[in-house]
């Protein structure tokens, strides 16, 4: 077997486990949006996998759309700098924008981004995150949806990387923590 499951450690969310998971958000979101102008904001690349199996189970019409920020490089802690590196298609005007996101750590990506997509004068906006690690929290953030709280351990995994692999494991699992270099916060 390939070297990148020895790198891993305990599976916190198995495949059956996320579709049950995306299935009742994706139930909770289609009762929410009945009759309004729902768009899909995919950040990428690490919602991917989420962003296409919510919308799979979202049962009222919705567009959706991607942009891409800055993220981590190949750390695993945020710089605290965010910069929009592909920007949305379409204008967010009468929208009622639902942002899909991988995971709430600090808060800086997401604080920015919404700030930033809040000045482009959408009907309403509101936050979607598959996971939340709450005690790592810099800045403060609220998610509307959350598909589940893990504890402060770094993981990869159905979306999620670390140095831009491990995104294509159907599984979320933790990283061990000798695969990274550990950095001072
Ligand atoms: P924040 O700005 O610290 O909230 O960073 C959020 C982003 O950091 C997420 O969209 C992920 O790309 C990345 N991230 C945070 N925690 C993890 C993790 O445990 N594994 C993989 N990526 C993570
Ligand atoms: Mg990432």
């Amino acid at each position: 077997m390939s070297s990148m499951y020895d790198d891993l450690g305990e599976v916190l969310f198995s495949e059956e486990k996320i579709a049950e998971i995306v299935k009742n958000m994706g139930e909770r979101i289609s009762k929410d949006y009945e009759g309004k102008n729902l768009l899909l904001v995919s950040v990428l690349k690490g919602s991917l996998m989420f962003m296409a199996d919510l919308m799979r189970q979202i049962t009222i019409p919705c567009s959706i759309d991607f942009l891409s920020v800055s993220s981590y490089g190949s750390g695993t802690s945020t710089t605290g700098e965010v910069r929009i590196l592909k920007d949305l298609d379409a204008s967010l005007e009468g929208k009622d924008v639902l942002v899909v996101e991988d995971i709430l750590d600090s808060g800086v990506t997401l604080s920015y981004l919404l700030k930033n997509l809040s000045a482009r004068k959408p009907n309403s906006i509101r936050l979607c995150t598959f996971l939340d690690k709450p005690e790592r929290r810099r800045v403060n953030v609220h998610a509307d949806y959350i598909g589940a709280s893990i504890p402060d351990e770094f993981i990869v995994g159905y979306g999620l990387d670390y140095a831009e692999k491990y995104r294509n494991l159907p599984f979320v699992a933790v990283l061990k923590p000798e695969v990274y270099t550990h950095e001072k916060e």
